[in-house]
């Protein structure tokens, strides 16, 4: 079948690598992709929120597959409209409805299907501009840090912990008062703090079956032992020590299956993935967010594990035939690192030149662009997470080590990496 992929980024160059690999797919295209997506299909220069351009180009390459990478096409409606127009309504769309990606295109939304389904997550509140002095009152008496949220999507800065009721105060009035955070910031969900060890699990669903795909951990922090600002995510592991059968069932039963029942009850249409952020706190999971699409950097660690052909997930996913047989996983660990520009996540310079890049790709290792761009045969940075160098061992640290190593050869302008990916897991 002829496929069409949307997206920019590491997670689609690890898209972009499996679905060529697929029994089923005859030719890939990438929309508007990377230097890297273009070694496994063919670019078209289109974004991924023309939704008009897209249309068109799947009647004119009678395109039957449509994987949506990144979020913003999903929350802006693209399933919707594929349905509603007739010569595209037989596509299969991997992401769900407009009204499915709420659970990551609204915060307060998707605390409120929480709550009606008893999914455990942090205790909150919601504030908007009519209850701002409520919400004063609120974060004076709360415990600190407290966890301020932006409503809609901020490109991951809508999430602000804050160590000081000063810091709360003020984050709370930019968002709400000074429309700091845009649109996105005039509800605000406030929650409590919790503490414990993050992880990312992955669904691929059609909104009442579903699978797990291999589960992830990332490393969102700039800084060596997790410090400093956060980032899109400056590394990935899989599997995740700490995510045992014991913890794994707790998972399935008090988040995964309550989730796909609740969408399924609220009549949500959602044929795509569910990404759940978690965190453990004492032995038990709760959601830190829900996502309607896979995790970037997590996809660069999760793709290479998956051994199943993904496009038949896709298909078994359209003809309601999801089951958990249909997963097969490579038993190494994967471990990418991610180069960033220097700076980065603050201000950073684009066009460095970029050597050794495809080099580093070998047996052990696949080199994945994210912000690359290519002119005339040679690569240059265009974007804070540069490249993600994935690596599979026998133990988390051996492939950390190998993508550490991979990486010496790899060279650009005040290049940036975590050399401690991995680093709760010695050994
Ligand atoms: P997000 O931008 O939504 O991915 O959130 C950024 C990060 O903030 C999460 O990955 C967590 O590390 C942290 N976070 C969000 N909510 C909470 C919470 N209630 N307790 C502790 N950490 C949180
Ligand atoms: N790595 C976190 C995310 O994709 O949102």
């Amino acid at each position: 079948m002829n496929i069409l992929l949307l997206g920019a980024g590491g997670r689609e160059h690890a898209f972009a690598q499996k679905i060529s690999k697929s029994a089923h797919c005859e030719k890939l295209y990438i929309a508007p992709g990377n230097p890297g997506t273009a070694q496994f299909g063919e670019n078209i220069s289109i974004s991924v929120n023309d939704f008009d351009a897209i249309g068109a180009f799947c009647k004119a390459k009678n395109i039957q597959l449509l994987v949506v990478g990144p979020e913003d096409p999903l929350v802006n409606g693209i399933f919707d409209y594929f349905k509603s127009d007739i010569e595209l309504s037989n596509i299969i769309v991997v992401g769900p409805s407009a009204a499915g990606a709420q659970l990551e295109g609204s915060k307060a939304f998707a605390k409120g299907f929480m709550e009606r389904h008893s999914i455990p997550t942090a205790a909150y509140r919601e504030f908007t501009q009519s209850n701002f002095q409520e919400g004063v009152s609120y974060l004076k008496n709360h415990s600190l840090p407290i966890v301020l949220k932006a409503d809609g999507l901020a490109a991951g800065k809508g999430v602000v912990i804050a160590q000081t009721l000063e810091e709360a105060l003020h984050t709370f009035e930019e968002m709400i008062q000074l429309s700091r955070f845009g649109k996105a910031g005039e509800r605000v969900v406030v929650e409590s703090f919790l503490t414990g060890v993050e992880l990312s699990v992955f669904a691929l669903t059609d909104g009442e079956k579903y699978i797990l795909l291999p589960e992830a951990k990332d490393y969102k922090r700039i800084g060596k032992g997790d410090t400093g600002p956060n980032t899109g995510g400056m590394g990935a592991i899989s599997p995740v020590p700490f995510a045992d059968n014991v913890f794994m069932d707790k998972v399935i039963k008090q988040v995964v299956e309550p989730t796909i029942k609740g969408i399924a009850e609220e009549g949500l249409i959602y044929h795509g993935f569910v990404f759940f952020g978690l965190i453990k706190v004492e032995g038990e999971p709760f959601v830190i967010e829900y996502n309607c699409r896979m995790g970037d950097p997590e996809t660069e660690v999760v793709m290479p594990r998956l051994t199943s052909d993904l496009v038949e997930l896709f298909l078994a996913m359209a003809q309601g035939k999801l089951e958990n047989g249909l997963i097969e996983t490579d038993k190494r660990a994967a471990a990418t690192v991610v180069l960033v520009s220097g700076g980065y996540p603050g201000e950073f310079e684009k066009g460095k030149v970029i050597s050794g890049l495809n080099e580093a790709s070998g047996t052990q290792t696949m080199a994945f662009h994210a912000g690359t761009m290519e002119k005339e045969g040679n690569y240059f940075t265009n974007g804070g997470r540069v490249a993600a160098i994935t690596s599979f061992g026998g133990s988390i640290q051996e492939a950390v080590s190998t993508s550490l190593a991979k990486i010496k050869s790899i060279h650009f302008e005040k290049m940036d990496f975590r050399e401690d990916i991995g680093f709760e897991f010695p050994g």
